[in-house]
């Protein structure tokens, strides 16, 4: 349920509350004090026409942001379907992108949850965080299948991150193109925030003292909600997990804190409203996702065929 709707719902009950309390008051006030019938109808009927004034008021004054909640609540449902045309053509042309979201968005939906923040909207903006790298698939490392990476054929690496950083304003496109809501849209723009594409960074470096920062980074914004912040970080934490071989708990819980600390350092929080509270569940949850899905299996012995 989201904030909106929950201060509704909350305004809503007060005012009904309040409401029933001086219609009480009324009441008790002609069954023991009033002997006159005429005063007595009076102070039933004109209570009861204010009560119901005021609660027809508030259902109809509220009733714009139930309805909203509402309309945006089946758009979601409708773009949480794995069989949605977008999503179906994203699992065609960059599968392995499309894999990489399915796990962000489970490990970000529990997140999620753990810290009372709107689940199915983290899962929607979870699916569609990367889609516009299905405009140029196979110079993202997930898409890569054979040991040759596109990349090593572009000189200038400056170039190489415009392309990776291209998916962010290529996903917004899409996503308006095939009318996703705002609050998904949200998600594709924001979840790198600030921050800088650093492999090609630190390549360029080493290869010219002209590098500039600023052409290595995300436009932008950083996230402006819990939702895209905890997208943010379990894209990243996904990564970077999945790129180790056999992670033991322990990989797994410095990937996780140095992740957090990073993100924190470089203020990409800063916007998300999260208190330090929030952060200490969501890194558990992120820890535990992230063991359940990566950590070392146990090596059944071979059966022996001889
Ligand atoms: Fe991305
Ligand atoms: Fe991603």
């Amino acid at each position: 349920m989201n904030k909106t709707l929950r201060y509704g719902l909350i305004l809503t009950a007060i005012i009904t509350g309040i409401n029933l309390v001086f219609y009480s008051i009324a009441f008790a006030i002609n069954l023991f004090l009033v002997e006159n019938i005429t005063t007595r109808i009076i102070l039933i009927v004109f209570p009861a026409i204010l009560s119901g004034g005021l609660i027809a008021y508030f259902i109809v004054s509220s009733s714009p942001i139930f309805r909203e909640y509402l309309t945006t609540f089946r758009r979601l449902l409708r773009l949480e379907s794995l069989s949605h045309p977008l999503m179906v053509r994203f699992s065609h042309e960059a599968p392995g992108t499309y894999h990489h979201t399915l796990t962000v968005a489970n490990i970000s939906s529990r997140a999620a949850k753990t810290i009372n923040a709107d689940s199915l909207l983290t899962r929607v903006g979870a699916y569609y965080h990367d889609i516009g790298k299905i405009v140029q698939p196979d110079f993202f490392v997930e898409n890569q299948s054979s040991s040759q990476n596109i990349h090593d054929q572009i000189e200038n690496p400056e170039e190489s991150a415009q392309i990776i950083i291209n998916h962010v304003t290529n996903g917004v496109e899409i996503a308006k193109e095939n009318h996703l809501p705002q609050e998904v849209i949200n998600f594709i723009q924001q979840h790198h925030g600030t921050s800088t594409v650093s492999y090609f960074y630190e390549k360029s470096k080493q290869d010219s003292q002209k590098t500039k920062k600023a052409d290595f980074k995300y436009p932008g914004p950083k996230p402006q909600s819990a939702e895209i912040a905890i997208v943010m970080l379990a894209d990243t934490l996904e990564a970077a997990v999945r790129s180790e071989s056999d992670p033991t708990l322990t990989d797994i819980r410095e990937i996780v804190n140095q992740a957090i600390e990073q993100k924190t350092n470089e203020g990409q929080l800063d916007n998300a409203a999260l208190s330090a509270k929030q952060i200490s569940k969501l890194r558990r949850s992120f820890i535990e996702s992230l063991n359940a899905i990566f950590h070392q299996r146990i090596q059944y012995p071979k059966e022996n065929t001889k």
